[in-house]
């Protein structure tokens, strides 16, 4: 039986503008964000690199951090959700206004915030909202906004059941928004309470709003491009419950053996061994859902980019649950290791799943097609270049780890990790010319004025 993802009308013109126009707002964030990554990774093997207080490391990396995220996957994320709310809802988009407001106000936000953060300008040390409050409103109204945009198209839809990608979308925006106002009352902005709501804030962002919308948006692409239903309606159910029982808890992992009360950091560490259950159920439906297409898989441009997308979902949520053990985070906490762990999972599963939706369903909207030469050294590159950095990072993080258990000087661990910060920037910069391929081919999809190519191979059904 076809399943929502399946059926297909032609793309609304006014839809497959939007789309266009939040994935080019995105990739050029992607641009700007991890060239600076890429000077960021260079300061470690060249601590003398780039002095100047506005170049320096401690503002570029919130402007980084701040960049990746909210510039670019929050909007590319949000062009995808917008569109496969639309597509399977079986109408056009409703309240396309909401929408674009929406888009101006994640751009207000990222270049506002860009801006102050590289002044000095910033809400202290809070990890994913340095961004001073009258930044993050309009990052706030964005959301809101989506929001009203996507609710709307689901309340019109002309199909009888709520696809179960709508239900990761809608949940990603009902609880961000619940998260914002969390994370702005007053009275936890201070001692423990605020760590408490960091450690909230900080995981919920990744966990809620990044795994939830792209989670959302396999469930709409994978069938898609496969011509085929997903493999359980069940599993997917399954996994959104228990990603919402297991997830808000799970932040106070990053503050062990803190003041935070400990039964408060075990409760943490047990649900943090739950989130196998929603990861295990999400994999599983997707590698059940891909089993015997292979071949379709190998001649698409954009299938190997999810296939990625769900390995690293797989691998770097299992080992968040491990990393999450005292024994284990005793060695890693506060080195390297972490960001490698930051990399395999925002870089790793959310890029790629962001990457391989565009590059499945962009084309169908405009009608135009990227180069698959591009497409595929964009994927090479950029594969190859996160493994490097997720390996590099992993031993040399441990190494660093051990170092401090063992009492050595801190300079030594500086010493061991630098060859592993070498090969991070070697990977970092395959990464980056990566971005440059898929900004071209951003381009070939939306501006250039190409004949259209609805035969291409890795085009998906129509
Ligand atoms: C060319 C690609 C990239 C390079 C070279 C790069 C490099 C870096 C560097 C050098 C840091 C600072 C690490 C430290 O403080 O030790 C960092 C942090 C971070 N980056 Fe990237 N990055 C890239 C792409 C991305 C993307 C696309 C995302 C998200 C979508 C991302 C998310 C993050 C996060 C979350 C952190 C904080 C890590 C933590 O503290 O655990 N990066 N990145």
């Amino acid at each position: 039986m076809m399943d929502a993802a399946q059926r297909a009308a032609p793309t609304d013109h006014g839809d497959a503008e939007l789309f266009a126009a939040f994935t080019i707002s995105a990739t050029v964030w992607l641009l700007i964000a991890t060239a600076i990554g890429v000077l960021l990774s260079f300061k470690f093997p060249y601590p003398d690199l780039a002095t100047n207080p506005y170049l320096s490391f401690g503002r570029l990396r919130a402007i980084h951090t701040n960049g990746t995220f909210y510039g670019f996957a929050s909007v590319a994320l949000t062009g995808v959700g917008l569109y496969v709310t639309a597509r399977s809802s079986g109408i056009a988009l409703w309240g396309k206004g909401y929408a674009w407001a929406a888009l101006w106000c994640y751009n207000i936000a990222a270049v506002l915030g860009a801006i102050t953060l590289d002044l000095g300008i910033n809400n202290g040390d809070q990890e994913y909202r340095e961004w001073v409050w009258w930044v993050a409103i309009f990052f706030v109204a964005a959301v809101v906004l989506s929001a009203i945009a996507i609710v709307g198209t689901i309340a019109k839809r002309t199909e009888r059941y709520i696809y179960i990608s709508n239900w990761y979308i809608v949940g990603a925006y009902i609880f961000t928004t619940i998260l914002a106002v969390t994370s702005a009352i007053p009275f936890y902005q201070h001692g423990l309470g605020q760590v408490a709501v960091q450690g909230f804030y900080m995981h919920n962002a990744v966990g809620m709003w990044f795994t939830f919308l792209a989670l959302g948006a396999i469930y709409y692409a994978l069938p898609k491009l496969l011509n085929r239903p997903i493999y359980s309606y069940a599993l997917g159910v399954l996994g959104f419950w228990t990603n919402l029982v297991f997830y808000p808890i799970i932040g106070a992992h990053h503050f062990e053996f803190t003041p935070i009360p400990w039964w408060f950091q075990t409760l943490a560490i047990v649900f943090s061994v739950g989130m196998l259950v929603p990861v295990f159920a999400g994999t599983g439906n997707f590698v059940l859902t891909i089993r015997g297409r292979w071949e379709r898989v190998r001649r698409s441009m954009a299938l190997p980019f999810i296939v990625v997308g769900i390995a690293y979902y797989f691998l770097g949520s299992s080992q968040g649950t491990i990393e999450a053990l005292r024994s284990l985070q005793s060695i890693w906490h506060l080195t390297s290791y972490t960001v490698g762990h930051s990399h395999a999972t925002m870089y790793g599963f959310i890029t790629f799943v962001a990457w391989g939706c565009i590059y499945g369903l962009l084309p169908k909207a405009t009608g135009k097609e990227p180069s698959s030469l591009a497409a595929g050294l964009h994927f090479w590159l950029a594969t190859i270049g996160v493994t490097i950095y997720v390996i590099a990072l992993s031993i040399g993080g441990t190494i660093q780890g051990l170092n401090w258990a063992q009492g050595d000087p801190f300079i030594t661990s500086v010493e061991s990790a630098a060859p592993y910060w070498m090969a991070r920037s070697i990977g970092g910069t395959m990464m980056f010319v990566a971005h440059l391929l898929f900004a071209y081919n951003v381009y070939l999809m939306t501006f250039a004025r190409r004949k259209p190519n609805p035969g291409a191979i890795g085009a998906a059904p129509a």
